[in-house]
């Protein structure tokens, strides 16, 4: 891709910027300190340009099931040129097979660098409840004890929102689709037990967002 199409397929998201620095505050203290990292939806490819660069030498796979996202993605990465950001997969966690994407990805490009820690910002709540059951099925068969599992956004606690912003973003997500919705950190929870995940950190995040650490089990 050249410079200039690079440039005209960015797209941008004003939250990424706002979130990019905290969020990577977190990571650098709870991701292996040296490691192939995983992101499930990357969406624009700001977060991913801006985590590969700060948190290197971990190796960055950026994914998107949305080509219009990989396209824009793969223009951030065009421009960035790091060695440590690869090109993003087509990945949707709704699809029972793509763990072996990732597998068959990681034999291919980057076999000295395991895969130790997969990154999931703003999606749960923007997509039906099987993307947050297909993400931890599908991290349970890539990640070994021990490993990390991050997810960032909106939560209810306890069933209850935990400010009045979250409950007016829940009810538009819903109106939007009714499968969507603000999710409940202890129904997250349970379900990444049931796939072997153990919760190691709930961390408070600006704008009433929240930092969720797993980790696999033994
Ligand atoms: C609100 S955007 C968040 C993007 C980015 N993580 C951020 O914080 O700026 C939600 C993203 O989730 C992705 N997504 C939705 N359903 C998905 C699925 N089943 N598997 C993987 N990604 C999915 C969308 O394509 C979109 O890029």
């Amino acid at each position: 891709m050249n410079a200039m199409s690079a440039i005209n397929k960015r797209q941008y998201a004003p939250a990424a910027e706002r979130n990019r620095e905290p969020i990577s505050a977190v990571l650098a203290e709870h991701l292996p300190a040296s490691a192939t990292v995983l992101e499930i939806a990357s969406g624009t490819g700001q977060h991913a340009v801006f985590f590969a660069e700060q948190l290197a030498p971990r190796h960055w796979l950026p994914s998107d099931p949305n080509p219009i996202a990989r396209e824009s993605i793969a223009s951030w990465r065009a421009i960035a040129q790091l060695p440590n950001l690869h090109e993003p997969l087509a990945l949707d966690v709704t699809q029972a097979q793509w763990p072996d994407f990732v597998t068959t990805w990681q034999q291919q490009n980057a076999p000295e660098s395991a895969l130790r820690a997969i990154v999931n910002i703003n999606m749960i709540h923007i997509s039906p409840w099987a993307a947050c059951e297909g993400l931890f099925a599908g991290a349970a068969q890539l990640l070994t004890a021990g490993d990390v599992l991050y997810l960032y956004g909106p939560f209810k606690q306890g069933g209850q929102h935990t400010a009045p912003s979250n409950a007016a973003f829940d009810r538009s997500l819903r109106q939007q689709n009714s499968a969507w919705g603000v999710r409940d950190l202890d129904v997250v929870c349970e379900t990444a037990q049931q796939s072997g995940f153990v919760l190691k950190a709930v961390i408070a995040m600006p704008a009433n967002n929240l930092s969720v650490i797993f980790h696999a089990a033994d």
